[in-house]
């Protein structure tokens, strides 16, 4: 079973990436493949809001959304992370969340059993933010409120988490309970 991680934060060593390995290592320490996919990394644009997406074969836009969604969709577990900016996800993220919608106009449904949230802000509207993402998957296939798992915290400065051991076990945990719930 594989479990992907879509990362918003375009910080390699910031603290929503640190939190993401930790859930991915418990995960793969219960047997299963793990990928993470820092999105600052890919080549990503804008959805353009063809009225005839769903006539097309493959989106209009080339870069590299179609072969991460393609691993998205096709996942057994997914982990959706962003750091808080201005009182919401990241721009990187949202660009992944839009670009979704080649799927929903498609009628492809995520074959995630679960859906991991882990949101990082400097000191708050963690609480905005997953619920804007549980929003924005509610209707893509199998993602029931049941399924989702969610861990939020604060941090401000690169790396700080790594001082919250607390928040780190979480991560961890959330880890563990995916792999338990897509098994191996
Ligand atoms: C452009 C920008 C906007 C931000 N807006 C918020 C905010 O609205 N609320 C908040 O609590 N923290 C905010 N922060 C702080 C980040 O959420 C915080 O530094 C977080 O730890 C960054 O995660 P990262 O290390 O994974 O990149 C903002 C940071 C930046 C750079």
């Amino acid at each position: 079973m594989k479990i992907v991680a879509i990362v918003g934060s375009p910080r390699a060593k910031g603290n929503t990436s640190i939190l993401v390995d930790a859930a991915l290592e418990e995960a793969a320490a219960q047997g299963c493949e793990v990928e993470k996919i820092m999105l600052s990394e890919f080549k990503i644009e804008g959805c353009r809001g063809h009225d005839r997406c769903s006539t097309y074969d493959k989106c209009k836009i080339g870069d590299d959304i179609p072969m991460i969604l393609d691993k998205f969709s096709n996942a057994d577990g997914t982990i959706l992370a962003t750091p808080v900016y201005y009182y919401n996800m990241t721009a990187q993220m949202k660009t992944f969340v839009d670009r979704n919608f080649f799927l929903y106009t498609h009628g492809i449904p995520l074959k995630s059993k679960c859906m991991g949230l882990i949101v990082v802000a400097g000191g708050g509207a963690d609480d905005i933010t997953i619920k804007a993402l549980k929003r924005c998957f509610r209707i893509q296939g199998g993602n029931t409120p049941e399924n989702w798992l969610e861990v939020s915290g604060y941090a401000m400065g690169l790396g700080e988490v790594k001082n919250n051991p607390d928040l780190i076990a979480k991560a961890r945990d959330l880890g563990k309970k995916m792999a338990e719930r897509i098994g191996k």
